[in-house]
Order: structure tokens, then sequence, then C-alpha cells
């Protein structure tokens, strides 16, 4: 067996996959062969969901049928309900609260206990728990702020019926295109540290449950996806500031702070997603107010060409959502609610063929020693 040591497993091929393909030096992304700036543009979040748990992008009927049954899927048991209430009540913090929710999903779910290899169960799994994630994360957001939740609507999309849980108010459609490129753009991106979570949990063969709760887990930390909600806190402190984007972000190096949204373990120059968030946060500051879109741009310039960092995914998201007037507490769970769609791809394709992951560690601590009785220590 090779001694090498590979920190932080950077650079290490663990498997093969067929979901998402990454090119990091030409910036490159694609869902199942399909570039992500054309699924951005021409493509649902469902025929997104649809083409990673299905192979395939869904024909028409394919897809009616596919829309109908995450719609079936979106009402929140009662007693699912009750427990995303006490949450909210106990002011727990939202990306806690949704990894508490989709556990709990589990004990009113009709497929739980299917098999690792019963795939149409785990198929209808992962469509349960990715349709109701929107409407836990909406009902705790409103219960939160001392409003009564919002049932789900069935005539409307995935996108568009989360912002109306959210708001009570049907949204215009720049406002649900935009939420809707921003699901897709996030749904699936290789083995990041929470598909990577959510894929050992399902190589112990445990439930998809449990591999969703522990991507969620993974998904929170600020050097993964809690970089978003990081983001547009910077960017207040800048508009707070007396100095500009630019002279902010150069003291904030000088200070060995990370700017948050930037830099990439996979990518080297700019992550496509931010290519297309940053096109729709320009289009909404155009529409509003310009200066988030502008302090984004100033910070990426200059860190671009003092740092060669570029921007990923969090930087424009931030500023995409604050435009929309989401609360800035539910970024990183609106992440979790798109990338809820990779997880349950990598752990259907986990479950096929599936062997048990377990690296090892190199032991650097001390040996041969004998335990001395207690009183001796
Ligand atoms: C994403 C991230 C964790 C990748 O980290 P990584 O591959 O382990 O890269 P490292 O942490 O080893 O950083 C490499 C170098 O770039 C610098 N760097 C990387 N990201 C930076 C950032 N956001 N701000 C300032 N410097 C940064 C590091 O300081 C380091 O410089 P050094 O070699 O002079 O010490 C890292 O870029 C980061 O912390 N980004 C901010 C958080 C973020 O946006 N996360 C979302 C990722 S989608």
């Amino acid at each position: 067996m090779a001694d090498e040591l590979k920190k932080s497993l950077e650079g290490v091929l663990v498997a093969e996959s067929s979901l998402s393909y990454i090119d990091g030096d030409e910036g490159r992304l694609c869902y199942r062969g399909y570039d992500i700036d054309d699924l951005a543009r021409n493509a649902s979040f469902e025929e997104v969901l649809y083409l990673l748990w299905h192979g395939e992008l869904p024909d028409a009927r394919e897809l009616e049928a596919f829309e109908s049954a995450m719609a079936d899927e979106r009402r929140l048991d009662d007693c699912v309900h009750r427990v995303v209430r006490d949450l909210a009540k106990a002011d727990e913090e939202p990306m806690a609260a949704l990894r508490s929710v989709v556990s709990t999903l589990s004990a009113y779910d009709p497929d739980a206990g299917a098999d690792a290899d019963d795939e149409a169960a785990n198929v209808r799994k992962g469509r349960r728990i990715t349709a109701k994630m929107p409407t836990a994360l909406a009902a705790f957001t409103r219960i939160q702020n001392g409003d009564d939740p919002v049932a789900p609507r069935s005539d409307l999309d995935h996108a568009a019926n989360f912002l109306y849980m959210l708001n009570g108010e049907v949204p215009d459609d720049v406002l649900a295109e935009t939420f809707d490129t921003a699901l897709v753009l996030h749904a699936d991106h290789g083995l990041n540290a929470s598909t990577f979570s959510a894929t050992v949990t399902a190589s112990t063969l445990a439930d998809l449950h449990s591999a969703v709760t522990a991507a969620i887990g993974t998904l929170s930390g600020s050097l993964h996806g809690g970089a978003n909600q990081d983001v547009i806190e910077m960017l207040k402190e800048v508009d707070d500031s007396e100095k500009d984007a630019r002279e902010w972000v150069k003291d904030a190096l000088a200070e060995s702070r990370r700017v948050p949204g930037f830099g990439h373990r996979v990518y080297d120059v700019k992550d496509p997603r931010a290519k297309i968030l940053g096109e729709r946060s320009k289009t909404l500051g155009e529409a509003g107010e310009m200066r988030w879109y502008d302090y984004s741009t100033t910070i990426e310039k200059f860190l671009v060409e003092e740092k060669g960092l570029a921007p990923n995914v969090d930087f424009y998201s931030a500023s995409t959502y604050y435009q929309m007037d989401i609360p800035v507490d539910i970024y990183t769970p609106i992440f979790a609610m798109s990338r809820a769609g990779g997880w349950v791809a990598h752990v259907l394709e986990q479950y096929t063929g599936n062997r048990l992951i377990r690296p090892r560690s190199r032991y650097v601590g001390p040996t041969d020693r004998s335990v001395p009785p207690l009183e001796d220590r």
C-alpha cells in the first residue's frame, strides 16, 4: 500500500462519476455533458434534477410528469411542521434547522427502510427531500420573523414557489427566472466537500436521509457554502466604510483576512457560475441600485490583478440574493436546497457498485506507552 501522504486529498482521484465535469484551467463546468451556460439559459431546475437523477434531459411528457410529482411532494407532514416550528421558536440557525428537518423527514417517508440497491425507492426519497426542503426553509424563516407559514402552490415551478412561500407573493418573471438560474448553477459540482461527505456516508450503505443530513452539515462551513453569507457581510462592511472598495480589500488583505467568495480548490480561473450570476446581479442592479454590483466588480478587479485570485460561485450569488431581498441567513440553506439535487445523484451513483470509502491516516502520536495507575497520573 502506497504511503504517500495527500493532506486534504488535494488533486486525489477517488471515484468515477458521470455527473459533472469540471475543467479548472478553462473555467468549464458541465452536467452530464451539457455546458452549465447552456443549462442556465435553456433548462429549468426541474429539468436539471431530472438530468442528474435519470441521466438524460426529459422530453415534454416526462417533464410534465416530473414537475407534477415534485409539486405533489411539497407539503410537509404535520409532525415535520411541528419540528420546523419548534426549531424556529428555539431560534436555531437556519442551516442547523434544515439539517435537523431533513433528518426528521425519514421518519415520515413511505420508502424509509428501502435498501440501498432499490434505486426507484431512492429516487422517490430524493424527490421528496428536494421538494420539501424549500417548504421547510420558507416556513422556518417566516415563523422566525413572526409570520404564518405560506402553503406551497402546485401551479408554480420549484423556484417561483419557494419565493412565493417565502414572501407570500408570486414573484415577477425576472425574480423567478433569476432564482431558477441560481438553483441550476448550484445543483452539482463534482466531489466537493459536502458531496464527498454524502458519498462517504452512503458508502457504508447508510440511507439517503443520513447522507443528505451529513452533507448539509458539511456545506455549512465558511470554507464551503457558508461563504456566500460572508460575502454580503463584507459588501455591507465596504458600504459602511469611509474607504472605497479597492482600499477596503487592500487593507483586509494586509490584515491577512481571507476574502470570501474568492479562490477555489479546482478553478484557477473565474468560476463559470460566477460569470452567469455576475450578469444576473448586474441586471438586478440596473433595475434598482448598482452599488452592490459595483463594489463586487471593483473587488474582483483588484484581487485578480494583485493576487491572481478569481471569484467563485458564492461571490455573485451574494449580491444577487441581496438585491432580491432574500434574508442573508438563508443564503447557505438555499445553496443546500439546490445542491440536494447533486447529493442525491451522487448517492445513487455511489450505491451502484458500492465499495466502502475508508482512507487511512499516518500515525504520528507517541508509541509503546503503558497505562499508569490512576494515583500516578
Ligand atoms: C476555497 C478555498 C478554501 C480553497 O482553498 P485551498 O485550495 O485550500 O487554497 P489555500 O487555502 O491553500 O490558498 C492558497 C493561497 O491562496 C490564498 N487565498 C486563497 N483564497 C483566498 C481568499 N479568499 N482570500 C485571500 N487569500 C486567499 C491563500 O492565502 C494562500 O496563499 P499563500 O500560499 O500565500 O498562503 C479558499 O480559496 C478560501 O478560503 N476561499 C474563501 C472562502 C470561499 O469563498 N469558499 C467558497 C468556495 S466555493
